[in-house]
Order: C-alpha cells, then structure tokens, then sequence
C-alpha cells in the first residue's frame, strides 16, 4: 500500500530498507510537544485568516491537545510507517476528527514545520543550559570566595611557575562559564526568528498571518526569505559551537580536578558520591565522573563537527540531508546537560588540601619573579639583570636541594652584594600572592572582590 500522507502517485509501498533509512519517528518524536504547540499556532491563524472554518479549527486543536496527552501518558502508538512526528500526529488527527484533520496542512509544509519544532527545542534547551551553567558558576564562586586566600601553585607548561589562590584560580572557570552563557544568549537572540508560513520553500498563495504565528510561538519576528527558513540550520550549528566550547571548558576543569585528585598532587579529594572504585584495586578511588565530563567532550565537538559537514555541501533549499541534523543535536545538548550536573556536583563536595596546595606553592623556586621584582623595585637593577642575577640564585638553590628563602644573606650577596635582609618578606608564597594587587591579579583581596562581584551578578548576595 502507498503511503497515505503523500502516496497519491505511487502504486507500491517502500521497500523494507527505504522505510528504515527515511524513518526519523525514532529519534524525533522528542520534537512531539513542539511539534503540536507549532500546529496549535498555525490552525489558530488559520481561523484567524479565514482560511478555514472556525469548526474544523475548533476540532483540530481539540484534538491536537488530546493527543499531547496521549503522548505525555506514553499512550500514543509511534510508527515507523508513518516516517516522522509530523505524520505521526496528522495521522493520529485523521482517526481522531476524519476529514477536517487533512485541512491542517494548508499552507504549510514539513519543511518549515520541522524548522519550527527543532528551533522551539533548541530554544528552550538553551534556557535550561543556562540555568544549570549558572548554577555551576555559583558553586565555583562560592567556593572561591571561601578559599579567596588559600595559596596554591600557579603553573605554566605544567611547571610550578607563580603562587596563585585556589579562589583565583576557580574563578579563572567562572569568567569562561560566563563567556559560554553569553554565546548561548547569542545564539539564542538570532534563532528567534519564526520559519513557519516559508511552507516547502517558497511561500504560499494562502493570505496567512506569519506574524500572528511568530507572536503566539514566542518568537520576535517571522524569517525574512522563505529559501532560507527551510535550508538554514544555523542556529543548531550556533548553539553546537557553544556547547563545543562549554564542554572543553569542563574538560579543562575535568582534566585539573582528575589531576589534583592524585595521591601525587593529593590537592584535593572528591566526595564518595563522585568517585568509584575498582573490582580488583580495593585502595582505588577513581575520578570516573570527571573522567567522563572529559570524554563526553568528544561527541559534543563530534556532533559541531557532523553537522557542519552535512550542511556544506547542499543546495538550497531543503534536502533529506537535513535529518541528520537531530540525533547528534540531542545527543550533544543531553550530554552537555548531564556534565554540567555531574561537574556541579563534583565542584559542591570536593574538599580541598590546603596544607598541601600551600607546601606545592613553594615548591619549585615559585617566588623567584618575586625576587626579581625585589632587585627591581629595592635596587633599581634593569629586569633583565635582575632575572639574571635570581637565575644564579636558583641554580644556587637548586645545587644545595633547599628553598631560596633557605638560601642566606651571606650567600644571596656573593651574588649581588646590594641585596639586604628586606628581601626575605617577598619570598614567601603569602607575600607572593598579597602583593599581585594589579587588577584582575591573584591578590587575596582582589580574588574576594571578585567572587563577591561575581555572586551579586549570580543573585547570591555574599
Ligand atoms: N523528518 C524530516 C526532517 O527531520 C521532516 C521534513 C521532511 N520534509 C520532506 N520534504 N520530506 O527533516
């Protein structure tokens, strides 16, 4: 039997492997609630417009409703033979109401119907992403704000390089979760723009109200050129980029965490609930969630990566192409969703070792800038000098196995005979961290301010 959506000039069915290849019921039937509030829209106007009767619209959207409940209830029979959530509730319309199911198609094609569903889904999914990633900015800054002044290391290249605080560097990751928030807002004001009234790419000759269904769908405006409403998928690979980012912004942080945990490190240990253990090792305590927000990264940018690649070779307007766009969407939203929580979580319980972020901190020759900028400041030495002249202190320090505030005056003045027992103050870590006061700088006083500034604009007044 031909296909009763659109089989009038075929005699067959489609073979067995058509039907699985062009199937989408599968995945997209998560567009259903999105797909009905759209339809809901458009037989509104369509009354509206007189387009159709008032009675035919009355028992469309009565019907429309049921079946969201069917849905909701689980009760609603998906088939593969009916391709799509779109036919899959025209269909259901048909058995519910007959005939004056069929006039809910006028003027519009799944073509922007889809389009509609699918910026509905991205839309409301940017929201909820961007009350989660607040969420994850609170617990960060929260815990900065306590450990606004507990000393850690500083590194680059992975090398202890300056003494830096734990708040600092915590809110290091609340800045970038911010940039991420504001990429999704982007992505958000550009997408919302209504497709539905384009039909299958040219408009239609029905005198429709694309403002009216714009408005009702909470969208600012109706799309501009009907060829692009059904062709663009900008705003999913938009929002997929800002995923993209997020989620290597929670690797990065993965990654630290699952690096702090070592017992080498031992900064930090995570609670119970975000460990694991392993069959064989009793003493393991494993970063396994972190791990994982690291690895999701993967089919997150994978999913960015996918759609650009489906997208760039079609012609306008729509292609069958363009199904591709959802699983990988839904994949990497849901992914994205679940590491926000679990790095929420992660943040909220670990408890920091601040003796042992204290004693990394000055490990490593930490605060031999300090020392430079001391010969600066004190003795008016040139900074490449003085880099020169710390350089022979360090190496000093290094041959004896000790720190360079064990080194003695005797033996800092052999180096240079100016320096005097003033120096001492910069070369501990706390002096260290107190005295980058420039803006923006690692001072503790300057990483409170911060954290403060930061939970006023989240709304938790510290
Ligand atoms: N399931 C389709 C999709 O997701 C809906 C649009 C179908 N349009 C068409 N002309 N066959 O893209």
């Amino acid at each position: 039997m031909s296909n009763k959506m659109w089989g009038g000039r075929f005699e067959s069915g489609p073979d067995a492997v058509m039907e699985e290849i062009n199937a989408s019921i599968d995945f997209d039937r998560k567009l259903a609630d999105y797909d009905i509030s759209g339809s809901l829209a458009h037989v509104a106007m369509l009354a509206k417009t007189g387009i159709i009767a008032e009675v035919d619209a009355a028992a469309i959207s009565e019907a429309l409703i049921e079946i969201r409940g069917e849905i909701e209830k689980g009760d609603f029979g998906f088939s593969r033979a009916l391709e799509d959530i779109h036919m899959n509730v025209e269909s259901r319309l048909a058995t519910l109401i007959g005939p004056a199911a069929g006039r809910l198609h006028t003027a519009r094609s799944r073509n922007d119907q889809v389009a509609v569903d699918f910026r509905l889904y991205v839309r409301a999914t940017i929201d909820t992403l961007d009350s989660q990633i607040e969420a994850l900015q609170i617990a960060l800054a929260e815990k900065a704000l306590v450990h606004a002044g507990a000393v850690m290391p500083g590194f680059t290249h992975m090398q202890p390089a300056q003494p830096v605080t734990f708040g600092h560097h915590l809110l290091a990751y609340v800045e970038m979760f911010g940039r991420d928030r504001s990429r999704f807002q982007d992505a958000r004001a550009r997408l919302n723009e209504c497709p539905l009234g384009a039909a299958a790419l040219a408009g239609t000759s029905f005198p429709i109200d694309r403002a009216a269904t714009a408005r009702a769908l909470g969208f600012d405006r109706p799309t501009a050129n009907s060829l692009d409403s059904v062709s663009d998928r900008d705003f999913v690979l938009e929002t997929l980029a800002a995923a993209s980012i997020a989620a290597m912004h929670l690797s990065r942080l993965a990654e630290e965490i699952i690096i702090w945990a070592t017992p080498q490190f031992g900064f930090l240990r995570l609670s119970d609930r975000f460990s694991t253990g392993s069959s064989i090792m009793p003493q393991k305590r494993n970063p396994d969630a972190a791990e994982l927000v690291r690895g999701k990264s993967g089919r997150i940018i994978g999913a960015l990566a996918g759609l650009l690649i489906v997208m760039k070779g079609l012609p306008l307007a729509y292609s069958k192409d363009m199904q591709e766009d959802k699983e990988g969407t839904f994949d990497a939203l849901e992914s994205l969703s679940l590491c926000l929580a679990a790095m929420t979580g992660m943040v909220r319980d670990c408890v920091p070792d601040l003796a042992r972020m204290k004693a990394a901190a000055g490990a490593g020759f930490s605060t031999a800038t300090d020392l430079a900028d001391w010969l600066v400041r004190s003795l008016g030495m040139p900074f490449r000098d003085a880099h020169h002249v710390t350089g022979r202190l360090v190496a000093l320090a290094a041959e004896k196995s000790v720190g360079l505030e064990d080194l003695s005056l005797a033996e800092m003045q052999a180096e240079e005979p100016r320096i005097n027992k003033d120096v001492f103050a910069v070369l501990g870590v706390e002096n260290s961290v107190a005295s980058r006061t420039s803006y923006g700088g690692t001072a503790p006083m300057n990483v409170e301010a911060q954290a403060r500034r930061w939970l006023g604009l989240l709304g938790r007044e510290a």
